[in-house]
């Protein structure tokens, strides 16, 4: 049998780094009062970094990708599938993960975009882990990129604190071994509103409106359920009855989901790998770049056990464990 792992992370922020002191100055000016206290109590949020207005989710993904090449040994001339998670790809099309190919000086290879909104990284993972599984492709580049800053209503002090900018990405390669154990992926439409971008580009302008709206509650209580369920239902499908994971390495929206969820696993909060203090909500990249983060600062290393689990719009949810 042909499997996938994960042959190498990395990942990229922007320079510009931005304090809730920073973030609630800039919009003092504006009117629109909040403070380092109240982003830090409700959602665990101390900084994020912001994409400068010219830079694109592709121009954040291919120092992200060049980085996990370079941990897995590789040039992207051993690339053969890009999938490329986002929500604020750089146009209408070509998709991001074409942009992104052209970037890395390579051509011929299959590229496209999966959108999932914050679970897109755990549906990238499982279309290019079923790719690899059935021989279409032998070393893919998976990765998430977003700059979420572009689609903040800066007026909306309930959702302009919660989301930065950033990338992460994995080198997905064919092995004898079990890298991905097992993965789970969900969606359910009738919660498009809670969590959404309602506008469209139509005769050359946007009709509707181009900023997220979030119904913040309604997310909150849909995500700790479904996340608990993916999470059981990856492990069972793994053939395990226990929580036994090393490290659980969840979409990085509000630290309180997370430990909500860890809490719902029975899983001590060391086990827990928390970026969101320091990146804010990144959507699709918050994954990998957590998951990059963790592994460059030795704390997840190979042969641990994660659980990668990703909840967004969509409403979309999903879980990937992973024998790293
Ligand atoms: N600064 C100061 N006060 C604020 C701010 C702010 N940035 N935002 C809201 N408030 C005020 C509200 O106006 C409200 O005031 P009121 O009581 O006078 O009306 C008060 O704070 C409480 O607001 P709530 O919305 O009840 O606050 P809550 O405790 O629910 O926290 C939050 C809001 C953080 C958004 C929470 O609901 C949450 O985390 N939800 C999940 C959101 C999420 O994680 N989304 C992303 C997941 S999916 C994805 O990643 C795309």
């Amino acid at each position: 049998t042909l499997y996938s792992r994960i042959a190498g992370t990395g990942s990229y922020l922007p320079p510009r780094r931005v304090t809730n002191a920073d973030l609630a100055a800039e919009l003092a000016t504006r009117g629109v009062e909040t403070s380092d206290q109240w982003i830090i109590e409700r959602t665990g949020i101390r900084s994020r970094h912001f994409a400068g207005p010219d830079v694109t989710s592709s121009d954040l993904a291919a120092p992200a990708c060049r980085q996990a090449m370079d941990a897995a040994g590789c040039t992207a001339q051993d690339i053969d599938l890009i999938v490329f998670a986002t929500s604020t790809p750089d146009m209408v099309f070509p998709s991001a993960a074409c942009i992104l190919q052209n970037k890395l000086g390579i051509a011929g290879c299959p590229a496209f975009d999966v959108q999932a909104v914050c679970s897109g990284f755990v549906y990238a993972l499982t279309v290019a882990d079923a790719m690899i599984r059935t021989g279409s492709a032998r070393r893919a580049l998976v990765v998430g990129a977003e700059v979420f800053s572009r689609i903040l209503d800066f007026n909306d002090r309930t959702t302009c604190v919660l989301f930065g900018d950033g990338a992460g990405a994995v080198v997905l390669e064919a092995s004898e071994t079990p890298g991905i154990l097992a993965t789970d992926l969900h969606a359910d439409g009738k919660h498009a509103g809670i969590l959404c971008v309602p506008g469209n580009v139509s005769g050359n302008q946007v009709l509707g409106d181009a900023f997220l709206k979030m119904d913040g509650q309604a997310v909150f209580k849909l995500a700790v359920g479904v996340l608990e369920d993916a999470a059981r239902a990856t492990l069972a499908k793994a053939g395990r009855t226990d929580v036994d994971i090393d490290w659980l390495v969840p979409h990085q929206a509000n630290i309180r989901i997370m430990q909500s969820t860890a809490k719902k696993l029975k899983l001590p909060l060391e086990k827990l790998i928390v970026t969101v203090d320091q990146h804010g909500n990144t959507s699709a990249a918050s994954i990998p770049l957590a998951l990059d983060t963790a592994v460059r600062e030795g704390r997840i290393r190979k042969g641990d056990t994660l659980m990668l689990e990703g909840v967004g719009g969509g409403f979309t949810w999903g879980a990937v464990l992973v024998d790293f």
